[in-house]
C-alpha cells in the first residue's frame, strides 16, 4: 500500500482534478484505490456527488479517532472515498494540543496498513465484486488543501510519496520553492525523505513559457517530473458538474488520455527527459 499526497499550497493548480482522475485511472488498471479528502472545501466529495457538509469523514477520523475504514464510501468499482466532513476546517483553526497533532493521519492509516481493509460501508449499493473486502488498498491518494498548515503537515507525515501538480506559469515556480522548503524542513526534523513527483497541469504545448517551465523543472528535479503533462482540456473542468470522472464523461478526450498515461507513469516510474 502506497500513500501519496497530492500537494501544493498554491490554489487551483489541479490537485483535486489530479486526485480523482488519477485515482480512477489506477482503479481502471485494476488497482484498489482509496481517496482521502483533506481539504475542508470538500471539492473531492462534490466531484462524486457527496455532500461534505452533511456528512462526516476525515473530520471524525482526525479529531475524534473514528477508525478510518468506518468512514470509507465505495464510489466506483475498486474506487473508494473518505469525504472531508463538515468540521474538518476546525482542525486548522482550533488551537490543537498534544505532541502528536501532526501524526493523526499517519496513526489513522496505521490500522489499514497493518490489517488491510475489511468492509465497504458505502452509501452506494455494493455491486458484485465491487468491494475490496478483506483486501488491501494498492494506493491511497490524499487531496490536500491549498495551504501549508496542520492538514498539509498531517499529509506530509502520513504519506510515502508526494505528487506536486504545477501549472506552466512563472508564479508557479515561486510557490514551488516555498513548498519544497516546508517539506524539507519537516524531513530534516524527521530525518527521512519523501519521494517527490511533479506533474505539469493545464499544460499548453504551444506556449513557449510552459515549455520553459517544464525544462526548468526537469533541471531542478531530474527524474522526478512525470513524462506526461496534463493538457488544458475543458472536459476536465466540466466533468465534476456531472459528478463524473473524465473516463465517464469524455473517455476519448485529451484529458482522459493524459490521466491514463499519468497512471502508467506512476506505475512504471516514467519521467520526462
Ligand atoms: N487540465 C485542465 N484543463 C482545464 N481545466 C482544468 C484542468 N485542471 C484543472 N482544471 C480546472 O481548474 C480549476 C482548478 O482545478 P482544481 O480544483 O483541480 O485545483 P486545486 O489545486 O484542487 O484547487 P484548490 O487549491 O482550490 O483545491 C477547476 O475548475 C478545474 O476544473
Ligand atoms: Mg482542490
Amino acid at each position: 500500500m502506497k500513500v501519496i499526497a497530492v500537494m501544493n499550497q498554491k490554489g487551483g493548480v489541479g490537485k483535486t482534478t489530479t486526485t480523482l482522475n488519477l485515482a480512477h485511472a489506477l482503479a481502471l488498471q485494476g488497482k484498489n484505490v482509496l481517496m482521502l479528502d483533506m481539504d475542508p472545501q470538500g471539492h473531492l466529495g462534490s466531484c462524486f456527488a457527496v455532500d461534505t457538509f452533511s456528512s462526516s469523514g476525515m473530520d471524525e477520523v482526525l479529531m475524534n479517532d473514528q477508525p478510518l475504514q468506518e468512514a470509507v464510501l465505495n464510489v466506483r468499482d475498486k474506487l473508494f472515498l473518505v469525504p472531508a466532513g463538515a468540521r474538518l476546517g476546525e482542525l486548522e483553526t482550533q488551537v490543537q494540543t498534544g505532541a502528536n497533532k501532526g501524526y493523526r493521519l499517519r496513526d489513522a492509516l496505521a490500522s489499514i496498513k497493518a490489517n488491510g481493509f475489511h468492509q465497504a460501508t458505502g452509501s452506494l449499493p455494493a455491486e458484485d465484486n465491487i468491494s475490496a473486502e478483506g483486501s488491501h488498498f494498492d494506493y491511497i491518494l490524499v487531496d490536500c488543501p491549498p495551504a501549508s498548515g496542520l492538514l498539509a503537515m498531517n499529509a506530509i507525515l502520513g504519506c510515502d510519496e508526494l505528487i506536486v501538480p504545477v501549472t506552466g506559469d512563472y508564479l508557479a515556480l515561486q510557490g514551488l520553492s516555498r513548498l519544497i522548503k516546508v517539506v524539507s524542513h519537516i524531513e530534516q526534523t524527521l530525518q527521512r525523505s519523501t519521494k517527490k513527483w511533479f506533474v505539469l497541469t493545464r499544460f499548453q504545448k504551444q506556449r513557449k513559457l510552459a515549455n520553459q517551465i517544464r525544462e526548468k523543472m526537469v533541471g531542478y528535479f531530474p527524474n522526478q517530473v512525470f513524462e506526461t503533462a496534463i493538457r488544458e482540456n475543458v472536459s476536465l473542468a466540466e466533468s465534476p458538474g456531472f459528478a463524473q470522472t473524465i473516463f465517464e464523461y469524455r473517455p476519448k478526450s485529451n484529458g482522459a488520455q493524459d490521466y491514463q498515461n499519468l497512471a502508467i507513469d506512476l506505475l512504471e516510474q516514467r519521467t520526462f527527459h
